[in-house]
């Protein structure tokens, strides 16, 4: 049975997430997040809750105490998380880290340049690379509310194909690489609903 860490627990895909791990798992969950009454309805011996900022080290590293696998779900200074979250983990021996980011960091996306607005993405991605954490980045197209479970994959390096993908996709291919040691590993996967 593994322990997961969810950073940014109240986010959209982090709780479409939650809800797939406890219905479909048995793993164990730390949902991380700022404001702790954001969340509703989380009613799991398997779920442990802890309020904090991830640009807070101290917290961040005692919550890391434990964990198999650090799954972020943030937006925002994505660079300062991502530095804050490398260094936790290894001050912490955690190898396992699944990241949300965006599609568009390597202008893989036929045809569009999403300029300034992803350079958050682009520098988290950067820091992410250049560690040596078994990281799996996510980059998923524009999301959906569908209700489905629909996607490819593409790796760096490929055009990015698709334009939307469900939100519960994106959250059912987390499940599934936390579930699956090895899995992508050192990856940057483009994901999407096939079109
Ligand atoms: N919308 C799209 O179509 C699309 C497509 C591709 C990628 N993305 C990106 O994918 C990522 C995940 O998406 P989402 O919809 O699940 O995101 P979201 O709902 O915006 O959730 C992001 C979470 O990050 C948390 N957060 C921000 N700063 C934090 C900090 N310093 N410490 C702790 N938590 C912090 C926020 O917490 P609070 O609740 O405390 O504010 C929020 O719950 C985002 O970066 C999003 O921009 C979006």
């Amino acid at each position: 049975m593994s322990n997961v860490l969810v950073l940014g627990a109240n986010g959209g895909i982090a709780r479409h997430a939650t809800d797939l791990f406890l219905r479909g798992t048995k793993t164990r969950l730390t949902l991380y997040l700022r404001d702790s009454g954001r969340l509703k309805n989380v009613d799991s011996s398997r779920v442990r809750i802890v309020e904090g900022d991830v640009l807070d080290f101290a917290k961040l590293k005692e919550a890391m105490s434990g964990q198999d696998v650090v799954y972020a779900n943030l937006a925002g200074d994505l660079e300062r998380m991502a530095k804050n979250i490398v260094k936790a983990m290894d001050a912490t021996g955690i190898k396992r880290l699944i990241f949300i980011s965006s599609m568009g960091i390597y202008d893989e996306v036929p045809g569009e340049r999403y300029g300034s607005i992803l350079e958050p993405y682009r520098k988290a991605a950067a820091v992410i690379e250049a560690s040596d954490i078994d990281y799996t980045i996510l980059r998923p197209a524009w999301f959906t509310n569908s209700d489905e479970i629909d996607y490819e994959l593409t790796q760096k390096g490929q055009p990015f194909k698709g334009s939307q993908v469900s939100r519960k996709s994106v959250a059912a291919l987390v499940v599934k690489l936390a579930e699956s040691p090895g899995l992508e590993v050192r990856r940057s996967l483009g994901v999407s609903k096939p079109e």
